[in-house]
């Protein structure tokens, strides 16, 4: 690619149609703010610089950008006056360019690479002055209207059709490749529409026609992928799309996928071959599942590290965890964050576990509360047992060395320490350190008054 590109991504509007307070081209979908997709378009191609757009809600937008790829630029649009204006407002910077610009709306996610890349080369092929993507929907509703007479095209906005131009069903995507010089030249000359006030961005098509400059239309056939979301019922269909491509890919990678219809998995989600995953569950972004795993029904696994074979049993919630190989987790388990898992560990039902470690081989399989412990390889916490790790003000530490024996019911108060092969007696309140090898129990004593129950029936029975 000889001549320069530069990316501008349209991203100030407000999205009035999303009634909400948050900007839309910050709405997520597959876990991700709208606008990250559009970034990476922009840095695929690659851009040799990438302008966006702000306006409203300027600040989280900006700082995500930023954080994401250093080098964007931006440009204030203060005044939110129409598509034009928002392109007009990098004038100073596009006016540095010799080059391309391609014009990416905000809100159109689920474009792709390949796509625009196509787009681009094509456009490049033609020698045109501007190159603009065009589609057909069976439901246009919203979309700018291409219409084409005499080998000329004109965007209608929705809002200025009348019902001959509703009926026309190629849409406009907003996504659009001009020589920077031209574009500036046709920006000049764009008039706010009479119905809305608004400055189209879509004029600069009939302008630069005028101006008997050359104008390609580049047609996709593919209508998912210039999707532009404008409300929550386009955010939810968008979310769909993008979900099952991620199916489909994770699919196609040797990954089963018990029911595509009601699995969710965010797009960053990693998952190893011959793992399975079975209905409901939803796979959040930041989480990486090894090779023949097995994730059961409504599983909720964000930010953690999954190992190969690994089994997570229905109805697990796990977060910023580290589950290690051959692991078996749950059903009904919750995993809190700071959590590690050694191989082979086995946590059971109704468990939650907090930012601790658990080494080889360890159980805990029943009703357990682990908080800020560390937990040595083959010990075993039976049913009930509970790390006191709170004392009203601090958080204190546990620490079970290998192979101890926790019997159920045991309260163990931190901070303290239980030795390596340590046992301790069902049901005691452990305030002490045990030493190795030692049999720790607090329990008080049992009384036994035989024959006590046949003189209660008498004495009570008798009334
Ligand atoms: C726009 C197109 C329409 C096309 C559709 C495709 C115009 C006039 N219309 O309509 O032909 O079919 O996209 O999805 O361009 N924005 C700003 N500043 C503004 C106004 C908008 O930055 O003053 C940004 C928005 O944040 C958004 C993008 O530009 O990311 C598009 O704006 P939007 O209002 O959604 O345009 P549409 O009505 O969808
Ligand atoms: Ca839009």
């Amino acid at each position: 690619m000889d001549t320069k590109l530069y990316t501008i991504i349209l991203a100030a509007g407000e999205g009035k149609r999303m009634k909400s307070d948050i900007p839309k081209v910050f709405h997520p979908i597959g876990g991700l703010p709208m606008i990250e997709y559009i970034l990476r378009r922009a840095i695929d191609l690659p851009s040799d610089k990438v302008i966006v757009v702000v306006g409203i809600g300027k600040e989280i937008i900006m700082d995500y950008v930023a954080k994401r790829y250093e080098d964007a630029i931006f440009v204030h649009q203060d005044k939110q006056l129409g598509t034009a204006d928002a392109v007009r407002s990098a004038s100073q910077e596009l006016s540095e360019l010799e080059g391309d610009v391609l014009i990416l709306n905000g809100d159109v996610p689920l474009i792709k690479h390949v796509l625009i890349k196509d787009f681009y080369e094509q456009y490049k092929a033609s020698k045109a002055s501007l190159g603009f993507i065009t589609s057909t929907l069976d439901n246009p509703e919203g979309y700018g209207r291409v219409i084409k007479k005499a080998g000329k095209f004109k965007i209608v906005e929705e809002n200025d059709a009348d019902d001959k131009v509703k009926k026309v069903k190629e849409i406009n995507a907003g996504i659009y490749l001009a020589s920077c010089k031209l574009l500036l030249k046709a920006l000049e000359r764009v008039k706010p529409s009479e119905v809305t006030g608004e400055y189209y961005l879509t004029d600069i098509i009939s302008i630069l026609q005028s101006m008997k400059k050359k104008v390609m239309n580049y047609h996709t056939d593919d209508a998912d992928q210039v999707l532009g979301v404008n409300n929550r019922k386009a955010l939810a269909h968008s979310e769909s799309i993008l979900n099952q491509r991620k199916l489909n890919r994770l699919m196609a990678s040797g990954v089963t996928i018990f029911d595509p219809g009601t699995t969710y998995i965010e797009q960053d989600v990693v998952i190893g071959k011959d793992s399975i995953v079975y209905p409901n569950s939803f796979l959040m972004n930041g989480t990486k599942i090894g090779k023949r795993c097995i994730i059961w029904n409504g599983t909720i696994i964000k930010d953690s590290k999954i190992n190969d074979g690994v089994e997570i049993k229905p109805y697990s919630v796990i977060e910023q965890s580290i589950v290690g190989k051959d692991a078996i987790v749950g059903p009904f388990a919750r995993l809190r964050p700071e959590t590690v898992l050694d191989e082979n560990v086995r946590i059971g039902n109704f468990v939650e576990v907090k930012k601790s470690s658990i080494g080889k081989g360890s159980k805990v399989n029943h009703l357990s509360y682990i908080g800020d412990a560390t937990i040595g390889s083959r010990v075993n916490v039976g049913a009930g047992t509970i790390t006191c790790n709170y004392d009203g003000f601090r958080k204190n530490p546990t620490v079970i060395e290998d192979e101890a024996f926790i019997g159920s019911d045991t309260a163990l108060v931190a901070p303290v320490r239980v030795g390596r092969g340590a046992i301790i007696g069902a049901a005691s309140a452990i305030t002490k350190d045990v030493p190795p090898g030692a049999l720790g129990i607090e329990r008080s004593e049992q009384r036994t008054i035989e024959g006590y129950a046949m003189k209660r029936k008498s004495k009570l029975g008798g009334r």
